[in-house]
């Protein structure tokens, strides 16, 4: 049943770039977006004031990279919460709002309460859930599948790639019936995704650096994911995936924030993991990599194949991921962080599918 993996995750990550497929081309035909079982209009979105993004973990995670391209591209102002504390926090929704419902199960007792929540004061639902018929997808008035099958071990990997995938779909919906991006942006961008799935075929191919990267510096005690916009909450998902199944402890910063005391925390031999995919953040990237070099730590960089040179001088480890275009890298560089956590949980003897004190579906509070 692990299709001679050795283990759950490690197939479904090669998994991606089948499901990132499946959830992306019925969207898109003849270069148009036909996005089933989501039913809102222009009019609608015009008199939209807010999008709420309401989820957990992974799913909170691909929800902070919705909040930047949903903003980007639609120019409406997003808030994302973790669940757990938007039910609590009496939040400040109208009908005039609309929430999304990020789930990989449908049954995360916090984000059904949260979606309940949202639905009393009003609001629309949109969810984005994998398993067909779950309690989310029930309670909501509009549902977008991801297609990513059935995931087994318990760190959530393909279900990531194919959020986020509709995430951008949704996001480009959107920006075209408001008119907030042209048809030619739109195009641009579907085709940026189109290539993301052969791209993580060639990430796939090429692990054998993480691999041994990981063998070196298994015995790491705290590693720091640094990063700039997107690929600040990618560092959030890349930092969380390492400490659910190696025990690492770990944290994400955005790479501004070091400098108002995070740095401290750095010194001779720290790891640091800095994914830095976006181009016009990616001088600013460079200083931060120099102010923590200057205290000894040790530099991973994962970027695309364009930048690999110039950072070669500055880093201990660059990892290239194919020449996407930055607004859709998280789909495409979340994989070298999967399989880095992986690595490193392998090293440690970490039961890798099951972790303990963690169960797939959080049902409890
Ligand atoms: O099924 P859900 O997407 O609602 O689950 C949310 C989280 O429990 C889940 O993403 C969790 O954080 C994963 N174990 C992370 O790998």
């Amino acid at each position: 049943e692990k299709g001679g993996f050795e283990h759950f995750m490690m197939k479904e990550m090669y998994e991606e770039p089948k499901v990132i497929r499946d959830t992306f081309n019925p969207r898109v035909k003849n270069g148009e977006l036909v996005l089933d079982n989501i039913n809102i209009t222009k009019e609608d979105i015009e008199k939209l004031q807010k999008i709420h993004i309401v989820a957990c973990g992974t799913a909170y995670h691909a929800g902070v990279v919705g909040k930047y391209i949903i903003e980007k591209l639609c120019r409406i102002s997003v808030e994302v919460d973790v669940a757990s504390e938007f039910r609590y926090r009496d939040p400040l929704i109208t009908d005039k709002e609309l929430t999304i419902i990020i789930s990989q199960s449908g049954e995360t007792l916090d984000t059904l309460f949260a979606l309940r929540e949202a639905k009393k004061k009003g609001s629309r639902i949109v969810s984005i859930v994998n398993v067909v018929g779950s309690s989310i997808a029930r309670s909501s008035d509009d549902v977008l599948y991801t297609w990513a099958g059935p995931e087994i071990a318990v760190a959530s990997t393909k279900a990531y790639n194919t959020q986020l995938t509709a995430l951008y779909l949704i996001a480009l919906d959107f920006g075209l019936k408001k008119g907030t991006i042209s048809k030619q942006e739109a195009d641009e961008i579907l085709s940026s995704l189109r290539e993301i799935p052969s791209g993580i075929e060639a990430i796939l191919e090429d692990k054998e650096s993480i691999q041994k990267f990981a063998h070196r510096h298994y015995n790491a005690k705290s590693i720091f994911f640094i990063g700039r916009s997107l690929d600040y909450a990618l560092s959030m998902e890349g930092s969380l995936k390492l400490k659910e199944i190696s025990y690492i402890h770990s944290e994400a910063y955005a790479g501004g924030e070091l400098k108002h005391g995070t740095i401290a925390l750095i010194e001779k031999g720290t790891l640091v993991v800095c994914p830095m995919t976006q181009d016009a953040l990616f001088d600013k990237m460079v200083s931060n990599i120099r102010e923590v070099k200057a205290r000894g730590a040790v530099v991973l960089a994962i970027t695309q194949n364009r930048h690999k040179e110039e950072l070669e001088k500055t880093t201990d480890l660059v990892l290239t991921i194919p020449d996407v275009d930055s607004l859709v890298s998280p789909v495409l560089a979340v994989t070298p962080l999967q399989l880095f956590a992986y690595y490193m949980a392998l090293e440690k003897g970490c039961d890798v599918d099951k972790p303990r004190n963690l169960a797939k579906s959080v049902t409890v509070e």
